[in-house]
């Protein structure tokens, strides 16, 4: 989602000072000695200097027998190499039934290696379905916290009800983390973070967080080291690293991972180049580094594996959608435009040829009672005027072709259930979905719930005011709210879904008062959302 406060004036100063300089060339060293010791069969681990635990620990991805956990070395997380010396580094991991280990399930070794920053990736097999475990890593002297996750129930598994959170946009210095704060304090089966998880954009000292950060990140985010800074600064806030501590994650990513409004090998408003493809590159890289993924999820020549499909015994199946690395680049232009033919053309695509194929596969094949689909931007349309005269180019409503494909697939398969959930806006939508936006006497074929940010627009009124004014215009657009910060909680069960808007009072401070500002449900068979 753009930033309306932003303009073009204002992207692409990327200084390279002499410190940085100094940085780099101190790097290339490093990384000379780090070769010539991988070849010494006698290598020792260095002594860690300082706690090598303060990005926290994370899972995601549970299967019925399978999770995926996470930590990444550092002990000063804000200086580049985070304090780790570069080599490769023993780390042991444990996955127990109890948390104080005395019951240890699983357990091995890896080497965080600086070629990822030093992060661990674990995809532990071998786990019972539907169950708590407990999991944490140990240095030759350091323990991490311990972190809690659970399996998903098994695929034949009578599944009563599932209790999940969904996130997105969480820009750092718009404001704390004050709905991961009150989250923690749920009782879910699982987050998913729907996108924004970083912004790539410089930031200085002060702001709402009045913190004070090393002048390394002024410049905006281009390079692979200053993408880890940025995800380091992120991750050292205490209440997303509890979020993380206590649920699995499913986690997918939007723009800012890379870069605002980016379509494929397309930056916003350009064509593509080799240096936007390094940069882009260099984003996937750090973020796969970042998050409690599996393996597979690991990037290969620049490319990464990110859709997925994971499952909840009977009740439910998440789809997570990317809807950024393949895109074609915008049928009708970046930004705010009227409709084209263009946006029709079978060749212009959200989510590539493969990826369409493989959604619609699996939809037809579920056996779920809800059937979820996890993606990044607004798939409901939103006319900005009466006529139809002008839409947001960067959401669904620029490729208002495949839509209206995808959709029509899902009324023709009879999809049992479909529920799109969806971040980006910074702003809450409730919407029906139909197939034939022209035709407003074809059936709704889907329900959307958009969720607001994290904390990005902090506590401004930004959306509010200039998105409020249009939704007279789309009788489909059940629920608009602008300017509120939260989560939101779907409960499910196997008559109705339930969605809970838990928005916060203030992300100016890291305490806030959490209600539930709005509720609606979908009943088993009836598409579209009841505020009740
Ligand atoms: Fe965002």
């Amino acid at each position: 989602m753009s930033d309306p406060r932003r303009t073009l004036a204002d992207i692409g100063d990327c200084v390279i000072d002499r410190r940085r300089f100094l940085a780099f060339t101190g790097a290339l060293a490093g990384t000379a000695l780090y070769a010539q010791a991988r070849g010494d069969l006698a290598l020792a681990a260095p002594p860690l200097n300082g706690y090598p635990f303060r990005l926290g620990v994370a899972s995601g991805d549970p299967t019925p027998n399978r999770v995926s956990l996470w930590t990444r070395l550092a002990s000063e997380p804000l200086v580049e190499g985070g304090g780790i010396p570069a080599q490769d580094i023993s780390v042991r991991w444990q996955v127990a039934t109890d948390s104080h280990f005395r019951h240890v399930e699983k357990s091995g070794t890896v080497a965080a290696v600086p070629e990822l920053d030093h992060s661990v990736h674990v995809d532990v097999s071998g786990l019972r379905s539907g169950r708590e475990y407990f999991y944490r890593f140990l240095t030759d002297r350091d323990e991490s916290p311990v972190g809690r996750t659970k399996t998903a129930p098994g695929p034949r598994d009578h599944v009563r009800d599932l209790t999940f959170a969904f996130v997105s946009c969480q820009k750092w210095d718009d404001g704390f983390y004050s709905p991961y704060r009150r989250m923690a304090e749920e009782d879910l089966d699982l987050v998913v973070h729907l996108g924004d998880y970083i912004y790539e954009y410089g930031i200085g000292s002060g702001g709402v967080r009045k913190a004070k950060v090393p002048a390394s990140f002024a410049p905006e985010c281009f390079t692979l080291e200053r993408y880890r800074l940025q995800h380091s600064l992120y991750k050292t806030d205490p209440d997303l690293q509890e979020s993380h501590r206590l649920f699995p994650w499913m986690v997918t990513w939007d723009d800012h991972e890379v870069d605002n409004d980016y379509s494929g090998i397309f930056p916003e408003f350009e064509n593509t180049s080799p240096e936007f493809l390094a940069r882009r590159a260099a984003a996937y890289q750090a973020y796969f580094e970042n998050m409690p993924v599996p393996l597979s999820a690991k990037p290969t020549e620049g490319a990464v594996q990110l859709y997925r499909r994971l499952s909840y015994g009977d009740i439910a199946e998440f789809n997570l959608l990317d809807t950024r690395q393949y895109r074609t680049d915008n049928p009708c232009g970046d930004g705010e435009q009227p409709p084209c033919d263009a946006g029709f053309d079978p060749s212009a695509t959200m989510t590539g040829a493969a990826q369409e194929q493989w959604l619609l596969d699996g939809l037809e094949r579920s056996p779920a009672r809800w059937n979820v689909i996890a993606q990044g931007v607004l798939m409901g349309q939103l006319k900005h005027d009466a006529d139809g005269g002008r839409f947001w180019n960067d959401s669904w409503d620029g490729w208002p072709g495949q839509r209206a494909r995808v959709l029509q697939h899902i009324a023709d398969a009879e999809v049992r259930n479909p529920v799109v959930i969806t971040g980006d806006w910074h702003s809450t939508f409730v919407n029906d979905l139909r197939a034939d936006y022209e035709d407003p006497s074809t059936p709704i074929v889907a329900t959307e719930f958009v969720g607001t940010s994290i904390s990005s627009n902090g506590d401004a009124e930004v959306y509010g005011p200039y998105y409020g004014p249009m939704i007279p215009f789309n009788p489909d657009i059940k629920f608009f709210d602008g300017d509120r910060r939260g989560y939101v909680r779907c409960r499910l069960d196997h008559d109705e879904w339930r969605t809970d808007l838990r928005m916060v009072s203030t992300v100016s401070k890291r305490n806030a008062h959490v209600s539930t500002f709005a509720s609606f449900v979908v009943e088993d068979g009836q598409p579209g959302a009841k505020e009740v």
